[in-house]
């Protein structure tokens, strides 16, 4: 009959996702262990709605966003009668392991999971949001930041020959990474993060800086701090100059994935299941000194993110002038 191992897709989705179904399906035939993909993360197990990954499943995936498997925050498994016959269902798997593809909220879902499972778990980080303190990089955020700046560098060549203020509004759920370092890498002048909050007030000074050094500034925001059209208006109001409100949105979650998310993923999935074969404790793999390492699970979760303090002195040093 052979082994088994269990995977699941959780949370928003987050490009290189497929590849690291991909890596975990190469190491897993290399051992002679099935993978039994439950379909749209956690809601997939409590439905008994799985596949056994086949070779041409995983043909050719590494290169797409999204998941084969498809990803989904499950309403469902907040209830603890629907944990329970999730349990009963990844036993009736036989799986030696589960493997969840997915961020904090799948993590915290993995450790309300193992109240009423014994199959050990591993996590593989994977949010564009790049919000888990565990983890120096979360599969799919080098992405999400490369689109941004794509888009933002394209935008600012039509805002530049209007004369326009742009505020850009990225993803980022309750964290500022993808806002910070689109900012940095597309040289705009001004980034608000949840981490250090500004008034409109705050944001006019710094607008009326610039505007006072001959340069429009483009101004880049984390999502659910402002109402960004209603921020655009009123930049546009009290300067008497055209303003736009950009919401970057989901074309920072889709696309290909970077060069650089692919091989965190292919490392992190051929991690997790060493950490499987291993009999490792259940765990989260965490990219640290450049080392995938399995970080035990509470004690990741318990590691709070804080934001790159280097990196936002640099972005103030480049844009206090
Ligand atoms: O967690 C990834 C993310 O894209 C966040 O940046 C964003 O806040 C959220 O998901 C959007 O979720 P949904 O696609 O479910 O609306």
């Amino acid at each position: 009959m052979g082994k088994n191992i269990a995977i699941i897709t959780s949370g928003g989705d987050a490009p290189g996702m497929n590849a690291c179904i991909k890596a975990i399906f190469d190491i897993c035939e290399k051992n002679k262990i099935n993978v039994i993909a439950f379909k749209n993360g956690y809601q997939g197990i409590i439905d008994n709605d799985y596949s056994v990954l086949q070779k041409q499943d995983v043909a050719n995936i590494s290169s797409f966003g999204g998941s084969i498997i498809f990803s989904g925050r499950s309403k469902d498994f907040l209830i603890d009668k629907n944990i329970k016959k999730a349990a009963a269902n990844l036993k009736k798997s036989k799986a030696m392991a589960l493997i969840v593809l997915g961020g904090e909220g799948s993590s915290k879902g993995a450790i309300d999971f193992l109240k009423y499972n014994d199959i050990p778990t591993y996590v593989i980080p994977s949010t564009i949001d790049n919000d888990m303190g565990c983890t120096e990089r979360a599969i799919g955020f080098d992405t999400a930041v490369n689109n941004a700046v794509k888009a933002i560098n394209d935008i600012q060549q039509t805002m530049a020959a209007t004369k326009r203020i742009a505020v850009y509004e990225t993803m980022g759920r309750y964290h500022g990474d993808i806002a910070l370092y689109s900012a940095v890498a597309s040289e705009s002048e001004i980034a608000i993060i949840p981490e250090k909050p500004k008034t409109e007030k705050e944001i006019f000074k710094y607008i009326e800086r610039h505007l006072k050094r001959g340069v429009i500034p483009s101004v880049v925001v984390a999502e659910k701090l402002f109402d960004v059209e209603k921020l655009a208006k009123d930049i546009a109001d009290y300067f008497k100059i055209e303003s736009r409100a950009v919401v970057l949105g989901y074309l920072q979650r889709g696309g290909a994935p970077s060069v650089s998310d692919s091989i965190l993923a292919i490392r992190m999935g051929v991690e997790a299941v060493m950490a499987a074969m291993a009999g490792e404790k259940s765990s989260i793999m965490c990219l640290i000194n450049k080392k995938i390492v399995p970080v035990e699970l509470k004690k990741a979760v318990s590691i709070p993110k804080s934001m790159d303090v280097e990196l936002r002195e640099l972005f103030k040093t480049l844009n206090n002038k």
